[in-house]
């Protein structure tokens, strides 16, 4: 009932040009892959030229990033109307380098998804713990209340679209991947708080992606668990070959 979502964060990574030729190696490698919903988040230079270069096929694109306000005197930021009108379709919200190095708090995050839902723009909306924070035992406390403050005052009824990534910070870019057994822990307690936050009907069909040094090699043996019902790729993302591989494996 879950439909898997694989995406690929190119972070600030492909010139328009390395991310169209990104597109067209990687289209053939998925053109069989019906059960998959496939996002690219490029960066927002290249968003043009990759939409135009997905045109029609089964793959869809996001923003890594948004403001929550329409327009307005924000020099540098990029409006969901902006998004949306270039052809986003789903746009990433609190990575946890935008909470490292760009001023992110749980409550922007709850402005920015409240915005991308107004839009009907998909929210992936990034989570997890740091290491000091999992060695002193303060993981399940982080994860409730980064989603907790995210889901503040949004309303169960238009809250549908609604994607988790549990992005273990530890995880990410150090090719150090959580076992699957942590990930599974991870994704329960963020699906029990979806439940607390808003109610069953909606956790049950939030979809929780894992990120972190997902690879072909792990991305079979985390996407199998019931939990987890897709992948946040940023690394292993950036070669076509690769990402297509790591498609066909958490497919598998
Ligand atoms: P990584 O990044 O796959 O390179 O660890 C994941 C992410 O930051 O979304």
């Amino acid at each position: 009932m879950r439909k898997p979502l694989i995406a690929a964060n190119w972070k600030m990574y492909k010139t328009p040009a390395e991310a169209v030729a990104f597109t067209e190696a990687f289209l053939p490698l998925t053109a069989s892959n019906r059960h998959a919903e496939i996002v690219l988040f490029p960066s927002a230079t290249s968003l043009p030229a990759v939409i135009d270069a997905i045109h029609s096929s089964h793959i869809r694109v996001g923003g890594q990033d948004m403001h929550w306000l329409d327009e307005g005197a924000y020099t540098g930021a990029t409006s969901p109307i902006m998004l949306k009108a270039l052809g986003c379709t789903h746009v990433l919200i609190g990575h946890s380098e935008r909470r490292q190095y760009f001023g992110e708090t749980d409550e922007t995050v709850n402005r920015k998804l409240k915005s991308a839902l107004a839009h009907h723009l998909v929210p992936i909306v990034c989570v997890g713990e740091h290491l000091a924070e999992r060695e002193s035992s303060h993981t399940a406390s982080v994860l409730k209340r980064q989603v907790a403050a995210a889901l503040l005052g949004v309303d169960p009824n238009h809250a549908a679209p609604l994607v988790i990534a549990y992005e273990p910070v530890w995880a990410i870019g150090t090719g150090l991947t959580a076992t699957p057994e942590i990930a599974e822990e991870a994704h329960k307690i963020i699906r029990a708080q979806v439940a607390a936050s808003l109610n069953s009907i909606v956790a049950a069909s939030t979809r929780i992606l894992y990120g972190g040094s997902v690879k072909p090699e792990n991305a079979s043996s985390l996407c199998r668990l019931s939990d987890i019902d897709g992948a946040l790729v940023g690394g292993a993302s950036l070669d076509p070959s690769s990402f297509a591989q790591i498609v066909h494996n958490a497919m598998a």
